[in-house]
Formats: C-alpha cells, sequence, structure tokens
C-alpha cells in the first residue's frame, strides 16, 4: 500500500492475471493498481506521472478519486467534465483534503473506458478516531477485496469503444483468476484468516461493467450437531454488513451481496469455522460466465493452519442483502423531510442508434471541460456547454432525481448511478415500492434495478462546481449515459481557486480565451 503522499506512475506493460498475457493501462504496472491509504484529515498529494507510450491505446489519462466530496477541490476531481487529460510525457498534482470521510474508496482513470484496461485501485481512509469501532470491535481491518472484470483478448477493443460492449471473459478477485477459455490452472487470490479472530473485509467494485453476487462458502449457514446424529442449520450471523461507499450503516447480517460498478462494502467476518479452505464467490451477470466450475469467479479464504490448496466446500448462500435494509449510523445531516424538494427532476431514460440518452439528449464531451468554461466567465449554467446535459442547481437546496421506472424497462438495466462530489439518501431503492424519508441509506451509487418502480435519490447543493451524474457501466458512460450537475456556478472561481498546473493541462483552450 501506498499513503497519501506518493508518486503514481501510470504505464503501459504486460501482464497475465488469468494466464493469457496482454498490455494494460496500469497503475506502477500492477493490477489493480496499489493500494492508496491514508487516514480522515489526511492531506492527499498524489503526483500522477504519465509514461504511457502504446499508441494503440490512449496515451492520455486523468484520474478520479471515486467517492471523495473534494470540497473545494472540484479542479482535483479527476473527470473531463473538471480538468484537460494529462499527457504523455507529464505529471499533474492531484492536491486535496479529506476532511470528514472515512471508508472504502477507490481511484480509476476517468478518460474513455481507459480503466477497463487496468488503470483502477482501491482507496481506504481510516479513521482513527472512530466513533463506531466498538460496535465491530474487529481484531484486524486491513483486507481489502477487489473485484473486477477483465478481457485478456480485448486489448485494442477496450480503449476504443465499439457498441455493443466488449465482454469480459474473465473475473479478477484482487488481479487475479480464471477465464472461460484460459489455463485451468491460474492462480487465484488467497485471503488469509486466523481462527477466532474477527475482520472487517472491505469490498470494492472496480468492474466496468458487470455487477456481481458475493459470498464467502461455509460463512452465512452453518451446520451444528446436536446429539451427535442430527445436523441443523442455525444462522449465525458470520457476515454483518457496516459500510457502503463511505458511509457507515448500523451492522446488518447478510449471506450475500449484490454489488453493482463503482459499489463498496464493509463486512466484518468472523472466522469461526473449520481451519480448512473456503471459496469466495464473485458471480457476475454475464450469461456466458453463470458458473464456478474449475474455480471460475472465485478466489479462496484460507484458515491458517489449511492446506496450500483449493477448497472441497460447496454451500449456497440464501439471505441476500436488501438495500432497504441499510440504515445510516450517522444520520447528520438529516435526510430531507417529506415535503416537496426544492429541485425536482424526473431522469427518463432513452437508447438508439449505439447511444443513451437521458431526457432526449446524450451526452458529447465539450470540447472544452466545464469548469474551464465556468472559469473563462460563464455566469451561469445556461451558459454551459453540452447543452441540454447541464443542469444548473443552487445552493443550499435539497435536490431530487427519480430514475423513472418505465424508462429503464425500455432499455433494459439494471444501471449503477454514481453522482461526483455527494453522497446522496436512495429515498426509494429498486424494486421497493415504498418511500424512506426517516433513515434512507447513504450512498454513492445506486443501482435502477430492472425497473419495477422507480428509484429516487436526494442530496444537498453544498459543494460549488460541475459534478457528473452517470452510469457507472464505463461502455454506456462512453456512450453518452451522462449528466452534468453545475451547482452555485457563480461561486465556483472564488470557492475553488485552481493550481497553476491545472492551467497548463489546457494550454490550446487556454489561448481561446
Ligand atoms: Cu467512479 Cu465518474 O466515476
Amino acid at each position: 500500500a501506498i499513503g497519501p503522499v506518493t508518486d503514481l506512475h501510470i504505464l503501459n506493460s504486460f501482464i497475465q492475471p488469468d494466464g493469457f498475457n496482454r498490455s494494460g493501462v496500469l497503475a506502477e504496472g500492477v493490477f489493480p493498481g496499489p493500494l492508496i491509504k491514508g487516514n480522515k484529515g489526511d492531506n492527499f498529494q498524489i503526483n500522477v506521472i504519465n509514461e504511457l507510450t502504446n499508441g494503440t491505446m490512449l496515451k492520455t489519462t486523468s484520474i478520479h478519486w471515486h467517492g471523495l466530496f473534494q470540497k473545494s477541490t472540484n479542479w482535483a476531481d479527476g473527470a473531463f467534465v473538471t480538468q484537460c487529460p494529462i499527457a504523455s510525457g507529464n505529471s499533474f498534482l492531484y492536491n486535496f483534503n479529506v476532511p470528514d470521510q472515512a471508508g472504502t474508496f477507490w481511484y480509476h482513470s476517468h478518460l474513455s473506458t481507459q480503466y477497463c484496461d487496468g488503470l483502477r485501485g482501491a482507496l481506504v481512509i481510516y479513521d482513527p478516531e472512530d466513533p463506531y469501532a466498538s460496535l465491530y470491535d474487529v481484531d484486524d481491518e486491513s483486507t481489502v477485496i477487489t473485484l473486477a472484470d477483465w478481457c485478456a483478448l480485448c486489448s485494442f477493443v477496450y480503449s476504443s469503444m465499439i457498441y455493443p460492449s466488449p465482454q469480459a471473459d474473465a473475473t479478477l478477485i484482487n488481479g487475479l483468476g480464471r477465464s472461460e477459455s484460459g489455463p485451468a490452472d491460474a492462480p487465484l487470490a488467497v485471503i488469509n484468516v486466523i481462527q477466532g479472530k474477527r475482520y472487517r473485509f472491505r469490498l470494492v467494485a472496480i468492474s466496468c461493467d458487470p455487477n456481481y453476487i458475493f459470498s464467502i462458502d461455509g460463512h452465512s449457514f452453518t451446520a451444528r450437531t446436536f446429539l451427535l446424529l442430527v445436523d441443523i442449520k442455525v444462522h449465525e450471523d458470520i457476515i454483518q454488513v457496516i459500510e457502503a461507499d463511505g458511509v457507515n450503516h448500523a451492522q446488518v447480517a447478510a449471506d450475500s451481496i449484490q454489488i453493482f460498478a463503482g459499489q463498496r462494502y464493509s463486512f466484518v467476518l468472523n472466522a469461526t469455522q473449520n481451519v480448512d479452505n473456503y471459496w469466495v464467490r464473485a458471480l457476475p451477470n454475464v450469461p456466458t460466465m453463470s458458473n464456478f466450475s474449475g474455480g471460475k469467479n472465485s478466489a479462496i479464504l484460507r484458515y491458517q493452519g489449511a492446506p496450500d490448496a483449493e477448497p472441497t466446500s460447496d454451500s449456497t448462500a440464501h439471505n441476500q442483502l436488501q438495500e432497504t435494509s441499510l440504515v445510516p449510523l450517522d444520520l447528520n445531516p438529516l435526510p430531507p423531510a417529506e415535503t416537496y424538494p426544492d429541485v425536482d427532476l424526473e431522469f427518463i431514460f432513452g437508447f438508439s442508434g449505439g447511444k443513451f440518452t437521458i431526457n432526449g439528449t446524450t451526452f458529447v464531451p465539450p470540447t472544452v471541460p466545464v469548469l474551464l468554461q465556468i472559469l473563462s466567465g460563464a455566469k451561469s449554467a445556461t451558459d454551459l456547454l453540452p447543452k441540454g446535459s447541464v443542469f444548473g442547481l443552487d445552493l443550499n437546496k435539497t435536490v431530487q432525481v427519480t430514475f423513472n421506472a418505465a424508462a429503464v424497462a425500455a432499455i433494459g438495466g439494471p444501471h449503477p448511478f454514481h453522482l461526483h462530489g455527494h453522497t446522496f439518501d436512495v429515498i426509494r431503492s429498486a424494486g421497493s415500492s415504498s418511500d424512506n424519508y426517516i433513515n434512507p441509506p447513504r450512498r454513492d451509487v445506486v443501482s435502477t434495478g430492472g425497473a419495477t418502480d422507480n428509484v429516487t435519490i436526494r442530496f444537498r447543493t453544498d459543494n460549488p462546481g460541475p459534478w457528473f451524474l452517470h452510469c457507472h457501466i464505463d461502455w454506456h458512460l462512453e456512450a453518452g449515459f451522462a449528466i452534468v450537475f453545475a451547482e452555485d456556478v457563480g461561486d465556483v472561481p472564488t470557492a475553488d481557486p485552481v493550481p497553476d498546473a491545472w492551467n497548463d493541462l489546457c494550454p490550446i483552450y487556454n489561448k481561446l480565451t
């Protein structure tokens, strides 16, 4: 792991995470990129050094720190909305504070579909004064589990988007996995535990596309022997979810978790089972990858003392985590009461000709980043490009966004929507037909589901700047499935002074203004 003040070299090198050798776009030459760790309150200074040379893939880059609010450092948010790309041979210092967040986050390229080629990794903010630490009471919280899709044979497709989307052929857990057609003995990730200890595991879907049903064999329902004869199943709450998307939630027991691209969960795992090897499973919603045979879509949970062998365990998880059972531990700021929001938006999805639309408009990246348009004198959101994709918001308003279920059904789902610069309250989750204004789950990626009911979120505008809202299936973002919230445009230039190096990323554009 690397700390909050670091260089991060971005380079092309060959890796074989599933046994096939292919070129990737990689942070420090590894997949996933190195874990970045810091503490709540830290100043992060991450100097991204672009050493990309492979001309058949994108050679520019920019990195988004997914889930971090970037309050007064909108320019460090890393999407093309807020910066020009870093050219090959150049570097750029992302210098930002994390004053009030702790939990599980990640980082990824936000240029085209570049992160699918490898530029993605986990980022964890520890809270040395975690007010809830005694609730979890864990012995160890160092384990991070990343779930990623990988396409061994797609290297040249991945950075030059075509529709339909390229299809993954392997699930990589902590950067290792077996593909449908690759070597059957490709190494799998091993997660080590000691019997009798309690662990906080951090699960991160650094996925380009699939969602996963995640579970660990033997750690859901467990058999207990009574009278030496009768086996009955006793639920021991061995897995308890405690965090969603960097927000602490009250403990809720589950056997399995459906996790969508961009989402994170922490759960407590009680290592109370026999010393043995157990399958860790992540089933993607990819029809051609729908089994665990031969260790596909799998990793290994190994108790200390168990043989260096693959598990023989086999069990099924029953009790899947429901988003509606997540209750934030800290309801401050209070969720908006059930009155009319200040701003009430309904988003209708569409798809035609290989492009997605929101309320009739496909997001086409502007030639000048939205933030630069603002700093160059645009006074209101209506001046901002791309037209039809920028929604102006005033400061200190409650904004409600409803993803229209019928429209989701029309194009097919689910679509995991991510908002930059904020968390939001999930007033209504996918598949639920009631609203929760009292203690709704709070997170930064919500699935719109397969469309049985509207999905509704609310957030407060407290963070001046342009912020992306988009589908986190990277092919869909590339196909225009996004809008931009331009929050408090008039205050951005003073709330958010940019460093000179930021201006230098956009030499051509600056000359035009
Ligand atoms: Cu994790 Cu705009 O993305």
